[in-house]
């Protein structure tokens, strides 16, 4: 079924976010409900079919290297030739950020801030509701989440980049861990910082947010494959294909499109052939960047004409679960032209493999080649086989 996307946005058949409730003036912190995370059985949560969510523990303390489609991995550095010289944009893209026990925030590199302090723009996906203030030393997360605001606001602020160049999903399969008020609760938090959210329905606009650099125009749609909880607020998978994206993009004078996608089953390094569909059709329908997000674990960058997409990034900030690949936090760099048949067109893109190192107090965001052994080789060989150096 084809939806208009004046429809989907704003037919009272299908909830949305009034914009209403989302008010919130800048540098205000919002008065954050302090909503209790819910609590249910794993299996209840999975939203994946039974016969992975029965091999889910094995894959979650093993991650899966098979190769579903015989994707052939591109570099971890390319530049697009015959591009002529202009002024180029340059996008951050980084993965999950999760709250990690104990509400540790973590510390991140000098190396990682200089990357991230001199975009022009950086892409993530906020995988938790906010909705309670403080960091709390206690605290403890199995499968549901409720990151308090301390935590977000502590890694934006050690990123350098001012707020206003961040853009964070808030679709994902935790959006509906902290109820119905949960989601309201986040964007209206990420707003309060002056973060760009993406990724929840909102009356009457469209499914991205628009922020333009240097005259340049650029959509950040997000959305999900998976809910654990319910969310219907948030945009999912299943509607993404139907939108006419062409349309929208002149409807908003769009120069880039660029789609934050929480799909793929969990702890899997390669993608499957339903995401590689996908990923050609948003390309077809006029995405120049896709960013991929949930594995929790790297996956490669497939070019489909121009498009560019990075199936996982794996983590960013967020410690979860006993496997060492997962320890990964990548940084995507991409460079956006500015000019003629390559203005808002991925030109180049870099992959920087950074490492999650936990101390037992801390943890820390380092390069790869600052991470302990053996840590660092385990990284650097898996790293090898899913994004050649
Ligand atoms: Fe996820």
């Amino acid at each position: 079924m084809v939806l208009p996307i004046t429809a989907a946005a704003s037919s009272p058949s299908l909830p949305a976010l009034p914009s209403a409730v989302l008010a919130q003036p800048r540098g205000l912190d919002p008065r954050l409900p302090r909503l209790t995370a819910v609590t249910a059985s794993p299996l209840r949560l999975s939203p994946y079919p039974l016969s992975y969510t029965l091999r889910w523990p094995w894959y979650f303390h093993r991650p899966s290297i098979r190769n579903h489609t015989d994707l052939v991995a591109l570099p971890r550095r390319v530049e697009r030739a015959g591009v002529p010289a202009q002024r180029k944009l340059r996008l951050c893209a980084v993965g999950d950020i999760m709250v990690i026990q104990r509400d540790r925030v973590p510390r991140l590199d000098p190396a990682l801030v200089s990357l991230l302090s001199s975009a022009d723009l950086i892409v993530g996906t906020c995988e938790a509701a906010i909705a309670r203030p403080d960091c709390d030393p206690a605290a403890s997360y199995q499968f549901v989440f409720n990151m308090p605001a301390g935590f977000l606001r502590g890694i934006l602020e050690q990123s350098g980049a001012p707020p206003e160049r961040w853009v964070l999903s808030v679709a994902n399969n935790h959006a509906g861990d902290c109820g119905p008020d949960g989601l309201a609760s986040t964007v209206r938090y990420l707003r309060s910082l002056g973060v760009h959210p993406t990724g929840a329905r909102i009356e009457g606009q469209p499914p991205f947010t628009v922020i333009e650099r240097e005259g340049v125009r650029i959509g950040i749609a997000a959305w999900t494959q998976w809910f654990n909880l319910p969310e219907p607020r948030a945009w999912q998978h299943s509607e993404i294909s139907s939108l006419p994206w062409r349309d929208l993009r002149a409807a908003d004078r769009l120069d880039c499109l660029v789609g934050s996608s929480h799909w793929e089953y969990e702890w899997q390094h390669f993608p499957r052939a339903e995401s590689r569909a996908l990923a050609r059709q948003l390309g077809n329908a006029g995405f120049d960047l896709i960013i991929g997000s949930h594995p929790h674990v790297l996956q490669p960058l497939e070019w489909i004409d121009r498009t560019l997409c990075a199936y996982s990034l794996g983590n960013f900030c967020s410690g979860i679960g006993p496997a060492w690949p997962a320890r990964m936090c990548n940084v995507l760099s991409v460079e956006l032209g500015t000019e003629g048949p390559d203005r808002g067109k991925v030109v180049g893109y870099e992959v920087h493999l950074f490492v999650q190192v936990d101390d037992g107090e801390r943890v820390s965001l380092v390069p790869l080649d600052a991470a302990p052994e053996p840590l660092r080789t385990k990284i650097a060989d898996r790293a090898a086989i899913v994004l050649p150096p």
